[in-house]
């Protein structure tokens, strides 16, 4: 069993989205055991995407994030971590596999719906990024 980042972007949320995403996680039997909606600063945008900071797109990236309130959640499930970046599909929407969320609802790629943690070792560095743990309900 393994917890994952998700975030629903500003995106997403402006297109009333939020229902119908979190209901591909639940159909998937991925559960949301943490949950808050924010609007995150320029700097801690910017901190969050680190790894970015030298490719073409991080300052459209920092720009788009910040550009409305987001939902972020953790999913928890077996084989978490996979599992949602299946149902994300491709990053760049134009690539995404019909079915997938990105497919479905993003407007490209600087404006795709949805993140999701990569990797182990990223799922925890993001989820302790926004969550203490008295705000994770694993049941
Ligand atoms: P996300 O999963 O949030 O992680 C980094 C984001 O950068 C990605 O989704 C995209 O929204 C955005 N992005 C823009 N251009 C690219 C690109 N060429 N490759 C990867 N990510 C990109």
């Amino acid at each position: 069993m393994q917890q994952t980042l998700s975030i629903i972007k500003p995106d997403a949320i402006e297109k009333n989205l939020i229902g119908k995403i979190l209901s591909r996680f639940e159909e998937n039997n991925l559960k949301v055991i943490a949950a808050k909606m924010l609007h995150l600063t320029k700097e801690k945008a910017q901190k969050f995407y680190e790894v970015h900071k030298d490719k073409p797109f991080y300052n459209d990236l920092v720009e788009s994030i910040t550009s409305g309130p987001v939902l972020v959640s953790i999913l928890y499930g077996e084989d978490a971590i996979q599992k949602n970046r299946k149902i994300m599909g491709a990053t760049d929407p134009q690539k995404a596999d019909k079915g997938t969320i990105r497919k479905d609802f993003a407007t490209n790629i600087d404006r795709n719906a949805v993140h999701g943690s990569d990797s182990v070792e990223n799922a925890k560095i993001e989820v302790s990024f926004f969550f203490k743990e008295n705000e994770i309900f694993i049941r």
